[in-house]
This record gives structure tokens, C-alpha cells and sequence, in this order.
């Protein structure tokens, strides 16, 4: 039997108490051993919880028990789960973790702590929730030399994009609704404003290099200046508005990753992802184009995600899981000489000056529109357009990249 410790008792944290209890049975025969939860960490109490004789609130009493083999972390933020985290693996604990916060602000470091202590620091749950895909970055498609990975990869901000494009509905209208169904944070900031996102392509692009990419190089825009009349446009254009993060190798072997809502051809399997949910595209050199889809957060998905590492962890016993990301930082190169097709909405009163300023693909009219008008680039350098389009001043009320579009 091995003993496991929860640490924090929020959704994630409960929900894989839930998953252990559930399929007891399954886990137990999947890891060769059953798995029994010892303590569960947290600064409250849950007087009413049937676990809550395994409630505690000292880290240290965790951290002492030589038979606690394994610690799940979803308490999230970087805080006291660092210290944590960091004090578990030296004492020769595994930790699995969902808290993607901490994967990509501490993981290369936390990672060389695991190996140095034969014990292993895994971290399933961090990216895309319940669907599979740091594992089969790791392992199914460790043969490949990986080019690029392009996803949706917040469940919030996609719930919110969903919306405002079905129902013609303003941002704020629909956040708001949003945070009614408890779909959105009460401080939605880390989600609207793509930082949620920045964190994961952080980790999916230290796995995809082996280097440690750290996020603060990642350009990174959100989903608050999206307004209804973007989505006119976007469906007059035949598309849909994603908040899309990317990471792509580049032919000098250094990395360009960015998070930025783009319009996105409906033809484009990223298209149809919707709702709460995922998507996920990796390019490898071998096999071309691989899709990941699901759920991307949510309790039960992210706890089963966290208990398949629990799983890992106890089958691999004292061997360290290497997923092969070392501390070296990674070659960024510069996201201004990145090329895109954009979108350009404008001022009708400045359309002979404005469309004079780019290379225009085509135009794209909305009949009911009258005050401003848009237009699709063809593909510029990031650096190039941005120029064009400060020059502009309010002559231009919005731009946004687009995927898919020829
Ligand atoms: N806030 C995150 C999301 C939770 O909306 O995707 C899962 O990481």
C-alpha cells in the first residue's frame, strides 16, 4: 500500500480524493498496489467531509511521514507550493501537480531536485486538464523532432468566445454570465488577459525544446479588446475568434512562441473547438499533424489527470519519470519578424489612407456597418505591420491576426 497526501482541498484537490475513492479498484490494480489517501492539506477545516479525519493543516507532518510516497499539489499559485513541492522531492517524495503556475515558473529546477532525490515530478494535469498530452509529447511522439504546437488552451476565455460569437453578445455582458456560472474567476485576470495560457505554452515549449522557456519571453495579448463588431467581421470573413497559443521552432533551432486571440478559418480543426473545451495541434517531422481534443479544466478531468500520474509514480517506484527539459535556458527568437495575415478594422472616414498604408489581401464588408470597415493584410512581419499601424493613430480601432486564412 502506498500512502498518498493531498495538498489543498479546493475542486482539483477534492476531485482526486473523488477519483481514487471512485476507481479504487481500477487505480489499485493499474498501479500493482493500492493507494490510500493519508493526509489532505489544507488552512480550513471540513468538519462535515467524510475525509475529514485526514485533514490537517502542517506541511510538516506530511513532509515526516517516511510512508508518504507520493504528494498531489493542486493547492496552485507559486507561494507555499513551491516550498513545498521543493521539500517533498528532497525528501525523496514524487509530487504530481496541476498547478500550471508553478510547472512554468520553477519546473526545469524542480524537475533536476526529482532526479537528484529518485523521485519523480509530474505535472499531466498543468496542460489541457483531463486530455492527454504532455505523456504523449513525452513518450507517443518521442521519435519525432517536434516543429510546432498550436492550441486552445484556456477553457474561460474560449467559454466567452463561444458566446460572443453565438449569441452577438459585448465581452463584458457574457463575462459577466460567465462568473454567474462559476465558469469565470471573480479576478478573471490571469485567464482574460492570456497569462493562464502564457504559463501552458511555456511548458509545451520546454518540452518540445528540452530547454527552459521562460514565459516573461512569450508574447502574450488577451481577449479583452474583442469586441461584437470583430465578430461581424470575423463571420463576414467566413471565421471564428480563438485565443490561440503557439509555439514554433524555428530553422535556426531557436523557439518564437506567443498567445493572441487570431480569427480562425471555420474550415480550421481549431475552428470547432468550443465551449470549456481544448484543442491542441502538434507538428512533428515524422508524423505530421497530430490533434489533442477535451475537457481543459474541470474537476473530475484535471483529478484524473493528477491520479495517472499518482499511478506512474507508484509503478515506477524509486525511478525517476524524465521528461527530458533541462535547466539550459532556450534560444528565443524575436516575435517581431513572426509573419501574419491580419485583420484591420477601421475608421470609414480613413479607408483610402488606411488601405494605402498595407498590402491588402481583400476587403471584407459587413452590409449594416457604416461607421467603419475591415480588411484582411497579406501575410506581414509583425514588426513591419505594427509600424504601419501606429502611424495610424485612431484611424484604426482594432487588428487581429488571423489562422487559416490564404
Ligand atoms: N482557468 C483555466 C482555464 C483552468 O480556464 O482553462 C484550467 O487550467
Amino acid at each position: 500500500m502506498i500512502k498518498v497526501a493531498v495538498l489543498g482541498y479546493g475542486t482539483v484537490g477534492s476531485g482526486v480524493v473523488e477519483v481514487l475513492e471512485k476507481n479504487r479498484q481500477q487505480v489499485a490494480g493499474k498501479a500493482g498496489q493500492e493507494l490510500q489517501v493519508a493526509y489532505i492539506l489544507d488552512l480550513r477545516d471540513f468538519p462535515e467531509d467524510p475525509y475529514a479525519d485526514k485533514v490537517i493543516h502542517d506541511f510538516q507532518v506530511i513532509l515526516q511521514d517516511a510512508e508518504v510516497d507520493i504528494v498531489c499539489e493542486v493547492m496552485g499559485g507559486v507561494g507555499p507550493a513551491y516550498q513545498f513541492t521543493k521539500q517533498a522531492l528532497e525528501a525523496g517524495k514524487s509530487v504530481c501537480t496541476s498547478n500550471k503556475e508553478l510547472v512554468a515558473r520553477h519546473g526545469a529546477e524542480l524537475l533536476e531536485i526529482a532526479m537528484a532525490h529518485g523521485c519523480s515530478y509530474l505535472f499531466e494535469a498543468s496542460v489541457g486538464g483531463g486530455i492527454p498530452l504532455i505523456r504523449p509529447i513525452c513518450n507517443a511522439l518521442t521519435a519525432e523532432k517536434l516543429l510546432s504546437v498550436t492550441g486552445i488552451l484556456n477553457g474561460t476565455t474560449n467559454y466567452i468566445l463561444t458566446r460572443m460569437d453565438r449569441e452577438g453578445a459585448d465581452y463584458g455582458q457574457v463575462l459577466n454570465k460567465a462568473q454567474e456560472l462559476g465558469y469565470a474567476e471573480r479576478n478573471p485576470e490571469a485567464d482574460v488577459e492570456g497569462h493562464d495560457a502564457c504559463r501552458k505554452i511555456a511548458i509545451l515549449s520546454s518540452l518540445l525544446t528540452g530547454k527552459n522557456v521562460d514565459p516573461k519571453g512569450i508574447y502574450t495579448e488577451g481577449i479583452t479588446g474583442i469586441t461584437s463588431a470583430d465578430f461581424a467581421y470575423a463571420r463576414a470573413a467566413g471565421c471564428s475568434i480563438k485565443l490561440l497559443a503557439a509555439s514554433h521552432i524555428q530553422e535556426d533551432g531557436s523557439v518564437c512562441a506567443w498567445v493572441a486571440p487570431f480569427l480562425v478559418e471555420m474550415a480550421h480543426p481549431l475552428a470547432a473547438v468550443n465551449d470549456v473545451f481544448n484543442g491542441v495541434l502538434v507538428n512533428g517531422n515524422m508524423v505530421g499533424e497530430v490533434m489533442f481534443y477535451g475537457p481543459g479544466a474541470g474537476k473530475l478531468p484535471t483529478a484524473s489527470a493528477v491520479v495517472a500520474d499518482v499511478i506512474d509514480c507508484a509503478r515506477n517506484g524509486n525511478r525517476t519519470i524524465s521528461c527530458g527539459w533541462s535547466e539550459e535556458p532556450a534560444r528565443m527568437s524575436s516575435f517581431q519578424k513572426i509573419s501574419h495575415v491580419f485583420f484591420v478594422r477601421a475608421s470609414e472616414k480613413a479607408r483610402e489612407e488606411v488601405l494605402a498604408a498595407f498590402p491588402v489581401q481583400k476587403c471584407v464588408d459587413v452590409a449594416e456597418r457604416t461607421e467603419d470597415f475591415g480588411f484582411l493584410t497579406q501575410p506581414m512581419e509583425e514588426g513591419v505591420f505594427a509600424q504601419q499601424y501606429e502611424k495610424l493613430g485612431d484611424k484604426v480601432l482594432g487588428r487581429i491576426r488571423c489562422l487559416g486564412v490564404q
